[in-house]
């Protein structure tokens, strides 16, 4: 087993499909990661142990999800000087909104870097953005996977060069 680099934590399994998205990221970009269900309130003790801990384990990042009263991410960097990265996670009463908001109004001194709300692989490439400042493999990873993206984009607009705006969107509903 290769030494995780990467720690994701969430406050339910709730939010497991979502991080599942991290997770997924983090292993096509070869970063070793691990999971975990932490909550800042149902299992306080352990949040602040994970954070403590997490630097003299090995990882060098954690990425932190939360929904709601979203305060997982904000007491893991209350506890570690590690980078903590939080997902805001989508709720059914306001949209996200209030994990986003108690996610990023962090207090000055204790920041908390905050994607956007489900933002779960864009957490997890920063997170390997962070990783491969000091490991060259995981940095080319990156560089392929941004070459990998804009050759889809440019196939698109190749595509929709063409066969005009009416084939391509005939094209997009057929799919
Ligand atoms: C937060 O409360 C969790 O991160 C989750 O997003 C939200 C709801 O948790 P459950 O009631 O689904 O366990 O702590």
């Amino acid at each position: 087993m290769e030494q995780p680099l990467v720690g994701i934590i969430m406050g339910s399994d709730s939010d497991l499909e979502v991080m599942s998205e991290a997770a997924q990221t983090l292993e096509r970009l070869g970063v070793p990661f691990e999971v975990s269900i932490v909550s800042a309130h149902r299992t306080p003790v352990q949040a602040e142990e994970y954070a403590a801990q997490a630097e003299d384990r090995g990882l060098r990042v954690i990425i932190a999800a939360a929904g709601g009263a979203a305060h997982l991410a904000g007491v893991a960097a209350a506890w570690t000087t590690l980078p903590v990265l939080g997902v805001p996670i989508r709720t059914s009463t306001m949209g996200g909104l209030d994990s986003l908001l108690s996610m990023v109004q962090m207090p000055s001194g204790v920041p908390v870097g905050v994607v956007s709300i489900n933002g779960a692989k864009n957490a997890a490439i920063l997170a390997a953005q962070i990783v491969a400042l000091r490991d060259a493999r995981v940095a080319q990873g990156l560089k392929e996977m941004k070459r990998r993206q804009a050759d889809e984009v440019n196939a698109k607009a190749a595509r929709l060069a063409e066969i005009g705006i009416k084939g391509y969107l005939e094209g997009m509903k057929k799919q």
